[in-house]
């Protein structure tokens, strides 16, 4: 077969063949969506690949994401569509800053899950955005270091009214969802004034501001259904539009063209395909950081739904 004629059935037989499963976060593009056999947010994705028996996984993500599923499930082989696909968001935040802040402050540490593998072996406890609040309202601190995300250490201060350091500070943000203007969203909402506003926490506070709604990928799923709004602009990455305009095929989602992860976009239908054929990028965590992660991840999977 040549490889531009790649189709979406093409890979789904070639999984099905193989015994793989596929399991795909929200933000890859539609006809990758279309054929996972998992798709979800970031917790949703953490906590459905510990139930599942399949011993095969194609991922479709980024490094993170796809290390904490081999973090919780060392048996299985997970492979993915491109080496590279990575957060730098993630790689923003090191074990040495981790080292000096701890020192500094001697508070628990939360890592959002969007951090690198040997971070979380320093953390305390993980939490994602569909969790983040209730996390930090678990932890018996009025003080606590949170990283990397800027953005989201301010929503979850704001939500719980304790002390949140955020480290490593002002360099810890998500550049597709920090670079949002409230000039540009305001531009939007002035074309569609009869819209509703949903928003990740990645972004800045003035955007928050400005939402009817902040959550997760996975809670952003679930608002459409409670609000009368036929039109909603949808302030993440914009991959979440296929999946909303799916869900609720009667509404209209509006997206923020600006907002693409070029990470999540590596992968595409023809390195799906290869990567399935091949077999050959898997993916390894490290024994020892494996293990002590592995208690921060399990720690926010026993205290969270
Ligand atoms: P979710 O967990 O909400 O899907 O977010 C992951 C992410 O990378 C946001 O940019
Ligand atoms: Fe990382 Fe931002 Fe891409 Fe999410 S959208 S994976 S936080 S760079």
């Amino acid at each position: 077969m040549s490889a531009v004629s790649v189709r979406p059935e093409d890979i789904r037989k070639l999984a099905d063949e193989k015994g793989y499963v596929i399991v795909a976060h929200n933000y890859q593009i539609p006809e990758l969506q279309e054929i996972a056999d998992y798709l979800g947010d970031s917790l949703q994705l953490a906590r459905m690949v510990t139930k599942i028996d399949a011993k095969k996984i194609l991922f479709l993500g980024v490094d993170f994401m796809a290390e904490v599923m081999k973090v919780l499930n060392p048996e299985k082989k997970i492979i993915v569509p491109v080496r590279h696909s990575t957060c730098p968001m993630a790689n923003s935040l090191s074990v040495e800053d981790v080292i000096k802040f701890k020192e500094k402050y001697n508070a628990p540490f939360v890592v959002y899950v969007n951090s690198r593998t040997e971070v979380k072996a320093y953390a305390d406890i993980v939490c994602t955005s569909a969790n983040a609040v209730d996390i930090v309202k678990a932890i018996d601190s009025d003080t606590v270091l949170f990283g990397p995300d800027k953005n989201l250490a301010s929503y979850v201060a704001e939500k719980t009214g304790k002390n949140i350091i955020p480290i490593p500070g002002e360099t810890g943000y998500c550049y597709v969802h920090n670079y949002v203007k409230e000039d540009q969203l305001k531009q939007l909402i002035n074309f569609h004034p009869d819209a509703e506003i949903m928003a990740h926490p990645e972004v800045p506070k003035g955007i928050r501001d400005l939402a009817h709604f902040v959550g997760s990928t996975s809670q952003m799923e679930k608002y459409p259904a409670t609000t009368n709004a036929k039109k909603l602009i949808v302030v993440t990455e914009v991959g979440m539009i296929a999946k909303l305009q799916k869900l609720y095929p009667d509404k209209i989602f509006i997206p923020v063209p600006s907002m693409v992860c070029y990470n999540m976009k590596k992968n595409n239908l023809k390195n799906t395909y290869v990567a399935l054929l091949e077999e050959k990028i898997e993916v390894h965590v490290d024994e020892e950081i494996a293990k002590k992660a592995r208690k921060a991840i399990e720690r926010m999977l026993e205290i969270t739904e």
